[in-house]
Formats: structure tokens, sequence, C-alpha cells
């Protein structure tokens, strides 16, 4: 049994099919990297795992409970934390403040909150812009900052969604060495990514999505090698 299991999802949009039909299996404790070109329906695969977007038909369990079309804070609750493709936060809060908005939701007193955010900032090198509003910070440390603000309340499965898009070489090290950490944990990530070479570093699983569809699954090196995925994305 994978921790996470989707089952034959489809959605729609307005008449348009963007998930025909998709199947991934996550295994506790993975990496898995899922790849395809624009448009293909990674984001909305996300939307959907985390409650945004309901899902037309189909399955998704984890840890053996089925979460489809379940609201976004009872899937959040349940162990399952995301990050956005265009990285969100509070321009106005500084980033200490920030990583202490989860905290409000959860059981645990402002000096322990304050303690796990220190700890967070520090593996993510953002200890030193901790008094800075997050409006002042890098692009690329303003998604190194959701992505340890969405690690406060602790998920087991944590969904990626292009974390490498526009950050700078040394954050890119930081945050592949924050994912291998979290990993060694015991955190499951399932990774969106165009990085190609970001993913064969990373992910010992890659599923590949073309049009909506499951094209391809492997290891990073059976899938560089494999025909229908250099036409999804020679053809596009
Ligand atoms: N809320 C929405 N309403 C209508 N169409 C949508 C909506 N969200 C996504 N789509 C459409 O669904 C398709 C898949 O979009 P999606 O964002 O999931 O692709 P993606 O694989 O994440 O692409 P990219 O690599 O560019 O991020 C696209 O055609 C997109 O226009
Ligand atoms: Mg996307």
């Amino acid at each position: 049994m994978g921790l996470l299991e989707i089952r034959g999802l489809k959605k729609q949009f307005d008449g348009l099919v963007v998930l025909d039909g998709i199947d991934i299996v996550v295994e506790d404790g993975e990496i898995q990297g899922v790849i395809g070109p624009n448009g293909a329906g990674k984001s909305t695969l996300f939307n959907i795992v985390s409650g945004i977007y309901r899902a037309d038909s189909g399955s998704i369990r984890f840890r053996d409970r089925e979460i489809v079309n379940r609201p976004v804070y009872r899937v959040a609750r349940m162990g399952v934390g995301r990050t956005f493709q265009v990285a969100r936060a509070f321009d106005e809060m500084t980033v200490l403040e920030n990583m202490l908005v989860p905290s409000v939701v959860m059981h645990i007193s402002r000096a322990e909150a304050v303690r796990r955010a220190d700890e967070l900032l520090e593996l993510a090198t953002l200890d030193r812009v901790r008094e800075n509003p997050a409006i002042e910070i890098s692009g690329g440390q303003r998604k190194l900052l959701e992505f340890v603000r969405m690690m406060m309340t602790d998920p087991d499965l944590i969904l990626l969604d292009e974390p490498f898009n526009g950050i700078n070489p040394a954050l890119i090290e930081v945050l592949m060495r924050l994912v291998r950490r979290l990993n060694e944990r015991g955190k499951t990530f399932l990774l969106i990514s165009h990085e190609i070479p970001h993913v064969s570093e990373l992910c010992n699983t890659v599923t590949v999505l073309a049009a909506g569809t499951n094209i391809a699954r492997g290891t990073p090196a059976e899938i560089r090698e494999n025909p229908a995925v250099l036409d999804a994305y020679l053809g596009h």
C-alpha cells in the first residue's frame, strides 16, 4: 500500500479535459518527481489532492483513507502539505511572523512555535532575514519561506510545485539539502519540476504526465530514454 494512491483521477474545466484518468502511487519515504510539458495538468493534480479543486471522478487515498473532494483544512490536518507554483507570503509581516501564522491553529505554545520556526529558518538559511518584512526578501527566499512555513505543521506528505523556478543556484542547493534532510527524517515528497537535472538528483521514481494522461513512470534514467517522453516534449 502506498502512502498516497491516486486512481483514475479525472477533471474537466468547462468541457476541456485536463486530467483524463491519472494514476499515481507514492510510497512512504520516497521523493517522487512529476514532470510533463506546460499544461499537462500537474498543478491541477496538486490542487485536487490538496482539496482546492474538486475532482469529477477517481479516488485519492492517503494512509488508506479516501480524501478526494475533502475540504482543504481536512486534507492539511491529515498531514498533506503543499507549496504553490507562485509562492505565497504575507508581505507586510516579517519572515518570523509568517512562520508563526500556521501555529495559530496548532496546539503549541508561542515559545515552542518560535523554537520550531527558528530551526526551520536556519535549515533554509533564512535566519539572517528573520526580522525582514516578507516583501523585502528575494523571490528564491520567498519560495523557501513558503516551504518552511508549510513545514511548521509537520506534514508527512509534501507536494512541491516548481520549487526551483526563479531561484538562484545557491538557494537551489539549500533547497535540495532541505528536501534531503526532511526526507531522512521520514518525510515523503511529490515534486513537480521542469528542472530534469534536479529531479534526477533527488528522485528515484519519476512520473510523466502529458495532456492529462500518464505517459511514463520509471527511474530518471529510464525516463530520459523513453521515446514517448521525448515525443511529448518535442511535439509540444
Ligand atoms: N481554474 C481553471 N480554470 C480553467 N482552466 C484551468 C484552470 N486551471 C488550470 N486550467 C487549465 O488546465 C490545463 C492544465 O493546467 P495546469 O496548470 O494544471 O498545467 P501544468 O502542468 O501545471 O502546467 P505548467 O507546467 O505550465 O505549470 C491548462 O490548459 C490550464 O489552462
Ligand atoms: Mg503548473
